[in-house]
């Protein structure tokens, strides 16, 4: 029996490497009025998490903090039982099972988690198990890339094999794309049972040399460039990266081509999580989504799942499990 006043939590109290977090018992928080309460099954470490985590870029600090993260927890990711509600919820009650993502407050690396109740926030559909529903984070920041694109629409996804290139591959098929994904020779099978429709292994073959031009060529890994991949683009295609690019340039040049008007060069940033979360339900529930995992951490092993996220080598989702 769990003690209801006081929950473990993986806590921070400064930016920097994954060592400086402590696994801490820190008083059960109560919902307020408009929030659920959810005991937290299942969690993940996501390289938001580890980029908050060091309080990198400097200029996400706006955010979360300048000095010192705003934040005592990380973890956006999340899946458990809803265990209370505050005044005026109606949408769950207690023993629904939940996913979902925090995306400004984070805390899901702890045994319960308080979130606004028409926040990021959906029923598991009832075919899955709490540990395939902590989908969100990777699906929703590639959700702000393939939302570009329509039935028919040709796109390019590199490095189809992380967190966001697996999501970016499915939901990129379930708006009707042809997808060509460009992963390394360990995930040739992985991309293609994700329902790639071609496939590069960017070990063997240079793949901006495939003789082929595309709607959208999505860098998911921040590990190619505007000036690799403009080759693969048709007239008005639009090259979308996850990160800031060699030498800050896809920054550079998201400004510039926004200021032009003609936009070919983005950083998206995904809006409306509580929609796209609703969404990721009903293509879960259709068999239309799932997700791709890799290890699984204790979370008193937590400081371990930062340092293997941070090798830049997972497969997919890294999973916590609190209890
Ligand atoms: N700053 C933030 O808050 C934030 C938040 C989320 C994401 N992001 C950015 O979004 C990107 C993706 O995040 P993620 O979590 O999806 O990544 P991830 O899961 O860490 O990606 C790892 C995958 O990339 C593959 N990979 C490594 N080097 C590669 C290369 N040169 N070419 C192609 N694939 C390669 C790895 O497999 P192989 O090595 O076997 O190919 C591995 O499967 C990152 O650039 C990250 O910085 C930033």
């Amino acid at each position: 029996m769990k003690n209801r006043k006081t929950m473990k939590a993986a806590v921070i109290d400064r930016y920097g490497p994954p060592e400086i977090q402590s696994i801490r018992r820190v008083a059960v928080p109560e919902p307020s009025a408009g929030e659920v309460r959810l005991e937290v099954h299942v969690a993940t470490v996501g390289r938001t998490d580890t980029a908050t985590l060091r309080g990198h870029p400097f200029f996400a600090r706006l955010m979360t903090g300048l000095l010192k993260p705003k934040m005592q927890t990380l973890g956006m990711d999340f899946a458990g039982v809803v265990d209370a509600v505050g005044d005026g919820v109606s949408s769950f009650k207690v023993g629904d099972r939940v996913f979902g993502i925090s995306p400004e407050n984070f805390g899901a690396h702890a045994e319960y988690l308080c979130i606004p109740a028409d926040g990021a926030i959906a029923h598991i559909p009832d075919i899955l198990p709490f540990d395939q529903a902590v989908v969100g984070e990777g699906a929703w920041y590639a959700s702000g890339t393939t939302d570009m694109l329509s039935k028919g629409d040709r796109c390019l996804i590199y490095g189809a094999s992380g967190a966001i290139g697996t999501a970016a591959v499915q939901l990129a098929k379930a708006r009707g794309a042809f997808v060509v994904a460009v992963v390394g020779t360990r995930h040739l099978e992985l991309a293609k049972n994700l329902g790639a429709d071609h496939i590069v292994n960017y070990e063997t073959e240079d793949f901006t040399k495939i003789g082929e031009r595309f709607d959208l060529v999505f860098d998911a890994v921040g590990k190619t460039s505007w000036r690799a991949c403009r080759p693969l683009l048709n007239k008005d295609g639009v090259f979308s990266a996850t990160d800031l690019g060699p030498g800050w340039s896809n920054i550079v040049l998201s400004t510039w081509f926004g200021i032009t008007g003609s936009r070919r060069v983005r950083i998206p940033f995904p809006e409306n999580a509580p929609g796209f979360i609703r969404h990721l339900a009903e293509l879960m529930a259709r068999g239309e989504y799932r997700g791709v995992f890799d290890r699984y951490y204790a979370l008193e092993d937590i400081v371990d799942a930062f340092r293997y996220v941070e090798t830049e080598q997972k497969t997919g989702i890294v999973v916590i499990l609190p209890d």
